[in-house]
């Protein structure tokens, strides 16, 4: 990175709260590499989250359940190298805090320390809200996480749409209300109805964040490889793809290949040369001794 360019204005947690404030907009992308954290911090977003949606879309697992925290911090780590204006979120993947307390604290102080996150996410609601609370006593900032959880897999049976009935609206309601009662500063509403959304986006004073939960959040969130077209399951109804970086990137090493094949590649002005005096050094040792 270079270190002398000019200032940036450092987005903080305060900065997120006040956006809801003043009405702006607040978008998010997920990163997991230096290029992306590059990419995704010098086009202005607000958030960066290091997602364990990096289970699926770089590591190649099929759900988010298998990822550890030491994978998740090896991309942290990689990530924050190239973050410099962005808030930094590491999200703590399944099992790295359902433990205990102390083992939540513990992980997340080494995503803060070791990995450079400023804040964590977490999933869950009410149940959730004592360590949330603990967390952020701790100097952690928290983004919670509700709706169609995707570390809830196993309880879930199907990654299917949260909060259709009244019922379940009024649970996820009360999951928010609690999130942000316990200090979270923002919470991400994934795949619930616009309705939903946009009743707890009205009853909360934090941010919310939503993935699959229409145009009426504070902010929108999405996984950097759905919306640039580098995925390879199906699609979410709601994934709007900006670019086919698959169909780009395939044609790209076809013609690679193509390329090496015909002996097109690499050509003269891709070569390194030698000097003309050395040359004809070596043109002449060659002579003298054929
Ligand atoms: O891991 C992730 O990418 C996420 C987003 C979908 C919010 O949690």
């Amino acid at each position: 990175m270079d270190q002398n360019s000019p200032a940036v204005s450092k987005v903080t947690v305060p900065a997120i709260l006040e956006r809801k404030l003043r009405g702006e907009k607040v978008t998010c992308l997920t990163a997991y590499d230096y290029p992306t954290a590059r990419l995704v911090d010098e086009a202005g977003i607000e958030l960066i989250l290091v997602g364990d949606s990096l289970a699926q879309v770089v590591l190649g697992y099929d759900s988010t359940v298998p990822v550890t925290v030491d994978e998740m911090l090896h991309h942290l780590k990689a990530v924050r190298r190239g973050v410099r204006r962005a808030l930094l979120i590491g999200d703590l993947p399944f099992g790295s805090y359902h433990i205990s307390d102390e083992q939540a604290l513990t992980n997340a102080i080494r995503f803060v320390k070791e990995g450079g996150a400023e804040a964590v996410k977490l999933e869950g609601g009410r149940q959730r809200a004592p360590l949330v609370r603990k967390l952020v006593e701790a100097q952690i900032p928290v983004m919670g996480h509700i709706g169609l959880t995707p570390q809830s897999i196993h309880t879930f049976g199907t990654y299917r749409v949260q909060g259709r009935t009244l019922d379940s609206a009024a649970e996820l309601l009360a999951d928010a209300e609690a999130l942000e009662e316990a200090g979270a500063f923002a919470i991400v509403l994934e795949g619930m109805p616009r309705e939903l959304a946009a009743a707890i986006t009205r009853r909360l004073r934090i941010p919310t964040i939503g993935i699959g939960a229409g145009p009426d959040c504070d902010g929108q969130v999405l996984v950097f490889h759905d919306f640039v077209g580098l995925s390879f399951g199906r699609g979410a109804k709601f994934v709007r793809t900006y670019t086919n970086l698959r169909e780009v990137l395939h044609q790209a090493i076809v013609n690679f290949r193509a390329d090496v094949g015909a002996g097109s590649y690499p050509d003269d002005s891709e070569s390194y040369h030698w000097s003309v005096a050395v040359r004809q050094e070596f043109e002449k040792e060659t002579t003298h001794s054929s």
